[in-house]
């Protein structure tokens, strides 16, 4: 399993980060609830949630933090889904609640729409590999929404992934085996979340 953390910038550049070690962060009883009250503890010091991304390396810490302690995580996953190749299960949820968090499973050769989150995002593999190819804007006031290619990377497990709000990604599931990730998100700011086409310079809601 590998140890490192990565930001990938609102330019799609791919930054390698100081990553905890995980000896560091061994907690006994380190339950998926004490976790999240975690992340909400964190982002209750940010003054408003446009600003959450600032504790991207404390929230990429504590992610790190629970890959090492929870078995239970890596437990966690969908059953395959044959027709769309992708499956999700949603770890938490309530009403109102900020975060989203969920462990995807995806087959091999399944290739992500290009999007964005509208938000901050912290993702993890546990098992299998994905390729993510990074683009930034190229936009102009006549097409606001051309992209081009920045780079590509190929994750395995251990590899924590953090992402601005800006970020775009297209992800690709590679090997040979099914690939499992965690992934948390903060609250995608309405009207900020697209899918890109990049041959047309467009992009729609998603
Ligand atoms: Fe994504």
């Amino acid at each position: 399993m590998k140890i490192t953390d990565w930001l990938v910038t609102a330019t799609g550049k791919c930054q390698p980060r100081p990553a905890a070690k995980p000896w560091d962060l061994i907690r006994d009883r380190y339950y998926f609830h004490r976790f999240l009250t975690d992340i909400t503890d964190l982002l209750d010091q940010a003054p408003n949630e446009l600003e959450e991304w600032d504790f991207l390396p404390q929230i990429r810490m504590q992610v790190r933090q629970l890959l090492t302690n929870s078995y239970w995580l890596k437990t966690q996953q969908p059953d395959a889904n044959s027709k769309t190749g992708v499956s999700i299960l949603t770890l938490y949820d309530e009403i109102g609640y900020p975060l989203t968090v969920q462990n995807v499973l995806s087959m091999p050769g399944v290739v992500s729409p290009i999007h964005n989150h509208g938000t901050w995002g912290v993702t993890v593999v546990i098992k299998g590999q994905e390729k993510h190819t990074f683009w930034r804007s190229a936009g102009s006031q006549h097409q606001p929404f051309k992209i081009e290619p920045a780079e590509e990377r190929v994750f395995g497990p251990g590899e924590i992934v953090s992402f601005m709000p800006e970020t775009i990604h297209q992800v690709t599931a590679v090997g040979k085996t099914p690939t499992l990730t965690f992934q948390l998100y903060g609250d995608t700011q309405p009207r900020s979340r697209f899918e890109y086409q990049p041959a047309q310079a467009t992009a729609k809601a998603f």
